[in-house]
């Protein structure tokens, strides 16, 4: 008998269950939308910016002019990371990949933070740490990787806002419009996804009453797996290895012959498309043309005719992003990242909301080992 039948209660990686009420954001599986605080992510990342998608998540409203405008100065006040915090990351292995230093320069951030003694349950102190939590993300993830290549940190440009400046910290230039463009709204589609594993794991970490920063650094652990946010990582060294569009449909039947998982596609609340993807599909697939390189958009469009023939599984935001992310130059182990530049703003929202409400996560389970039984003395086993 199986798991499931055997314990009609039992709902293996918790589908279906219904785990807290939030107001932050919601998928709606009919339609395959995605609203944050009930605007569609389509409308905030065409019109919109990712400063304002982080306003409106945090403080509940989208930001009237003024608001964004100070929202924005004071992101740009707080994007500054201590030096003891790059010191810290110059002891790291060579080999640590960036999210791990991520969760190392988030630790020494933690004790840096002028409210790091002040109790999870004070409200108002966990909205500033937020703020501080979300501006330093993109300088850590830049400075992190540039001590990792043996180069100096690159201060941020308080002119730019976190899509540039992220990108001008990897590498000292500037990028075009086009260029911001495509982060920022990579970054408007990465903010927040309801009850994801990330958002769930940080949310079960401070329900404890632990403090934001340690439910980053959980964040960011749940976050690197290939099955949550380092699929787009995986998905980009999966369509390097395909190679050309002749040898998509090939490579991908037999994959799936071969009962492998193929990083980017599927999801577990979405049943027919995520919406993010045409978004973020439609922006790989001008970069590609602007760059004069289609080959990764022209694989894409062959796996994804197979995937769904095949096996009715549709991609998933990581899927195109890796691409864009690739043909906008960024190394491959940033991709991921990336993502918690964005998702510390879904993270933060979650964890206020939780705090604000709080009670300890704590679910059951069903024991099958062994019955109770004498204990035996060492001597004598
Ligand atoms: C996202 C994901 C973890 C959801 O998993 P889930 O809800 O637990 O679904 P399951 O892994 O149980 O998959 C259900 C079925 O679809 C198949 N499937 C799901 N995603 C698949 C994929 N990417 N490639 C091939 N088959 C896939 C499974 O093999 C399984 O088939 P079966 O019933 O014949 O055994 C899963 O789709 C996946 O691993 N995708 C690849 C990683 C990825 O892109 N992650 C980012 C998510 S945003």
């Amino acid at each position: 008998m199986s798991a499931t039948a055997a314990y009609p209660n039992y709902s293996p990686g918790l589908q279906g269950v219904v785990a807290g009420i939030t107001t932050i954001s919601q998928i709606d599986v009919e339609s395959s939308s995605l609203t944050y605080r009930g605007y569609n992510v389509h409308e905030l990342a065409e019109h919109g910016c990712f400063e304002e998608t982080a306003f409106l998540l945090l403080k509940g409203h989208l930001p009237t002019a003024a608001e964004l405008d100070a929202y924005k100065k004071q992101l740009a006040a707080d994007r500054h990371v201590p030096h003891h915090v790059w010191e810290a990351l110059r002891q790291c292995h060579s080999e640590m990949h960036p999210m791990d230093r991520l969760k190392v320069g988030y630790s020494v951030l933690a004790a840096l933070d002028p409210e790091y003694k002040v109790p999870a349950t004070d409200g108002e102190a966990n909205r500033r740490k937020a703020d501080r939590i979300v501006a330093k993300a993109a300088t850590l993830v830049a400075g992190s990787w540039r001590i990792a290549n043996g180069h100096n940190p690159i201060d941020p440009d308080a002119a730019l806002g976190t899509a540039a400046n992220f990108l001008y910290m990897l590498d000292g230039n500037r990028p075009d419009e086009f260029m911001e463009r495509a982060m920022d709204t990579s970054l408007t589609l990465y903010a927040e996804h309801t009850f994801n594993a990330s958002t769930f794991a940080c949310r079960v970490c401070v329900a404890t009453l632990s403090d934001l920063y340690s439910g980053i650094v959980t964040g960011i652990g749940t976050l690197k797996g290939p099955l949550h946010g380092g699929a787009n990582e995986e998905a980009m060294h999966m369509l390097i290895s395909i190679g050309s569009a002749d040898k998509a449909e090939a490579w991908t039947r037999n994959a799936l012959a071969n009962k492998e998982k193929i990083m980017g596609f599927g999801h577990r609340e979405y049943r027919k498309s995520d919406s993010r993807a045409g978004i973020m599909g439609k922006l790989g697939k001008e970069l590609g043309r602007m760059k004069g390189n289609t080959t990764w958009g022209d694989i894409a469009e062959v796996m994804e005719k197979v995937m769904w023939d095949e096996k009715q599984l549709f991609p998933n935001v990581d899927f195109p992003a890796a691409y864009a992310y690739y043909l906008m130059g960024i190394p491959i182990p940033l991709y991921t990242p990336i993502f918690v530049i964005a998702r510390t703003t879904g993270w933060c929202t979650h964890m206020i909301e939780q705090l604000d409400n709080n009670r300890l996560i704590r679910p059951s389970c069903i024991y099958e080992g062994p019955a109770p039984r004498e204990y035996v003395a060492i001597g004598s086993r």
